[in-house]
């Protein structure tokens, strides 16, 4: 795949690198690093090397790898109770939903455990709530995205995919998804006027996409449009929730309140999966025993750890650091001016570049390169690199970091 020789690997790296190749399914192409170790902003692979992690496990690592009181948390409660399922109650499920709505703001939370769980849970409320109360016809609810969306990998995730490599194969697909430019609010209102939409499900940010930032005052017009046209604003707050982009919410940015919240990722500092849908009670309520759940959402285990991960990010002041240490990488990054790269975007912790390169295996090839100089990071649509380290990275962190990045892009001249 590299045009540059894959960089020699450990013996032991090989033996796990093996293992992955002969018994897992192929369905990710993976830096070759073997981790065995992570500890705040670094990970450690299998021979001791370190590494700064500048992915963060997709932002689920926001509040650093293993953090001590969100491991606390998760070792003291597994050793009183990690399970009921929702047939019974648990003494810290009804403490967490009190904890998390008013964290958030909002009436209710329904949890769950994956991002993309989260995402069908939320299309499952908006859909609800159009027959019931929007008195949209039986069958006939629209839902719309942003192309260039990034919300899972099951059936309805795919089915409003613009990317071929989610979606090709896979079909038939889910009906009443509709898609509009991201970014574009005359495109948003086009859709909107159809009497059938219930929802439009975005991303403040996208992520996958590469950290395509939006114009400033497009979240408010998405706000206004929604609210004009009576369809719910479900925010895909997977990734750049939870202190990413330097507010608690990315919808902060522009004092946006979403309908209907979607968190996952870092809700448990990348300790297990778990997420959460928020709203309020008109939406929410419509929702009735047996209609909608899961084995594990909502599990003692996952509340005690996403309570401590939510106290983290505001007792450590996660938002503050994301911010100004997101404007001192991009204004680091800027100062290289490097010919290499076309563009530096992103908004507190969340950021990206384009590599401008005559290869189009340059992106990787940089990766392969930053990983030899002890930092990690993974191409994202061939050309682009997303620089997302844990929040409590400082500022000699990031420069040194800026560095590194800097002695790697020589490999590309
Ligand atoms: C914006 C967004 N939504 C949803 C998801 C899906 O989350 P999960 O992989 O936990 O299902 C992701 C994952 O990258 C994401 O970035």
């Amino acid at each position: 795949m590299s045009t540059i020789d894959i960089q020699a690997v450990s013996s032991k790296t090989q033996y796990y690198l093996d293992l992955e190749e002969q018994f897992g399914a192929h369905n990710y192409h993976p830096i070759p690093v073997v981790i065995e170790r992570g500890e705040g902003v670094f990970m450690y692979d299998v021979d001791g090397q370190r590494y700064y992690d500048f992915l963060s496990g997709y932002s689920a690592v926001n509040q650093g790898h293993c953090h001590r009181r969100i491991i606390q948390a998760l070792t003291e409660q597994a050793q009183k109770l990690t399970l009921t399922s929702r047939a019974f109650h648990s003494n810290l499920l009804g403490e967490y939903e009190q904890f998390i709505t008013s964290y958030f703001g909002y009436d209710k939370v329904l949890p769950m455990n994956t991002g993309v769980e989260g995402g069908e849970t939320a299309i499952k409320l908006a859909r609800r709530w159009g027959y019931v109360k929007k008195g949209i016809p039986e069958n006939q609810a629209k839902i719309v995205f942003a192309k260039g969306n990034f919300w899972g990998r099951t059936l309805a995730a795919i089915s409003s995919s613009t990317d071929p490599s989610s979606y090709l194969n896979f079909g038939p697909f889910m009906p009443g998804f509709e898609l509009v430019e991201y970014n574009d609010l005359a495109d948003l209102e086009r859709a909107l006027q159809d009497p059938h939409v219930a929802a439009f499900m975005v991303e403040p940010i996208q992520g996958e996409a590469g950290v395509v930032v939006p114009d400033e005052g497009y979240l408010a017009g998405v706000r206004a449009l929604c609210t004009q046209y009576n369809v719910l604003l479900i925010a895909d707050e997977i990734q750049t929730g939870l202190c990413r982009t330097g507010k608690m919410l990315a919808c902060d940015h522009e004092n946006v309140r979403p309908d209907i919240l979607i968190l996952g990722k870092a809700l448990s500092g990348g300790v297990l999966p778990v997420s959460a849908v928020l709203c309020d009670d008109f939406i929410m309520m419509n929702i009735k025993p047996g209609e909608h759940g899961s084995t594990y959402g909502g599990n003692p285990l996952a509340c005690a750890v996403a309570m401590e991960a939510l106290r983290v990010l505001k007792e450590e002041q996660m938002a503050e650091n994301a911010e100004a240490m997101g404007q001192l990488l991009r204004s680091e990054l800027e100062k290289l001016n490097s010919p290499h790269i076309s563009l530096i975007r992103g908004k507190g912790l969340l950021n990206a570049i384009v590599i401008r390169h005559a290869n189009p295996e340059a992106a990787w090839d940089l990766c392969l390169e930053l990983k030899h100089r002890g930092l990690l990071a993974k191409p994202t649509h061939g050309d682009k690199i997303r620089f997302a380290p844990p929040l409590l990275i400082n500022a000699e962190q990031v420069r040194e970091c800026v560095d590194i990045i800097a002695a790697a892009l020589h490999i590309l001249d």
